[in-house]
């Protein structure tokens, strides 16, 4: 399993917290360096003290920030001799009706979400070595629109589209593009519970650690796209092929949901 992630060297973003922190830890162990990227620099501090300063390195910054991104995987390479995989996990929702929010607001969705993936991918690929990887997290938001998460939707729909091309040109460099596509993961990104649509928690939900799994599954076997959970993925299909039974489903689902919103709740104590 570890063989082919032995001595890589990989850029994570989000990796302060949920899942790209998961992603950089399972990184690590398989015997890969890794660039952690957040904003937040103490969390990244925490996290190379725990992984090791031979093993991670911390690069504070705002994935807004495109001179930034320009710039950070000439870094990693001067600091660890190469680079073989790109994680592009950070992100950001704002839940809530379309006129709840600011037009600005709104754009940084997508800027966060999208662009700065697409802005760190174009940055990385000519130093990606062959054999090299794009892991692009999305979520079923982008396989089939979710309500009252317009923009988040948008994003991830425009982030798998994006993987899905880039993947089919990056063959001829040897190079591979993959997606993975999470329902509900127990994070802080699921913030305030009550704002969070009936309809999300309909799906089973995972931890971190399954996600990370996942994404160094498409590493290890070249998988092209992991919904988790897979048949969530298809119901997700289904819902996007067919919106009139994606609507009709609607009410069971959102049932369906409240109660697991109430069963994850008392979990936590709240
Ligand atoms: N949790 C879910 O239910 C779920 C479901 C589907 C998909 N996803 C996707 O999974 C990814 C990771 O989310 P998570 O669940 O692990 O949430 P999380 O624990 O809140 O992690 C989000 C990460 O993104 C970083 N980040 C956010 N905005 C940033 C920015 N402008 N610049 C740099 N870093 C930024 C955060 O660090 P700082 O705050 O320190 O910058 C943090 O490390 C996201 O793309 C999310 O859309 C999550």
């Amino acid at each position: 399993m570890t063989a082919r992630l032995d001595g890589k060297v990989a850029i994570v973003t989000g990796a302060s917290s949920g899942i790209g922190l998961a992603v950089a830890r399972k990184l690590v162990a398989a015997g890969a360096r890794v660039a952690l990227v957040a904003r937040t620099k103490a969390k990244l501090e925490d996290a190379v003290r725990e992984l090791g300063e031979e093993r991670a390195a911390a690069y504070p910054l705002d994935v807004k920030d495109f001179a930034a991104l320009a710039s950070l995987p000439e870094q990693v390479k001067q600091r660890f001799g190469g680079l073989d995989v790109l994680v592009n996990n950070a992100g950001l929702n704002h839940r809530g009706s379309v006129l709840e929010h600011s037009a600005a607001e709104l754009a940084d969705v997508i800027t966060t979400n999208l662009t700065a993936p697409v802005y760190l991918t174009r940055a990385a690929i000519p130093h990606l070595r062959r054999g090299g990887f794009v892991v692009n997290v999305a979520s079923l938001a982008g396989m089939v629109p979710v309500p009252h998460e317009a923009a988040y939707s948008a994003s991830k729909a425009g982030l798998r589209a994006f993987t899905r091309s880039l993947d089919d040109e990056l063959g001829a460099r040897g190079l591979t593009a993959c997606l993975v596509s999470p329902g509900p993961v127990d994070t802080g990104f699921v913030g305030d519970v009550e704002h969070v649509p009936d309809l999300v928690f309909s799906q089973p939900m995972r931890s971190a650690e399954q996600v990370a799994d996942a994404v160094l599954e498409c590493l290890e076997t070249g998988e092209r796209e992991i919904a988790i959970p897979r048949l969530s993925g298809a119901l997700a299909t289904v819902g996007y092929l067919f919106p009139s039974v994606a609507r009709g489903l609607r009410p069971l689902l959102e049932r369906r949901g409240a109660a697991n919103k109430r069963a994850y709740l008392a979990r936590k104590g709240r």
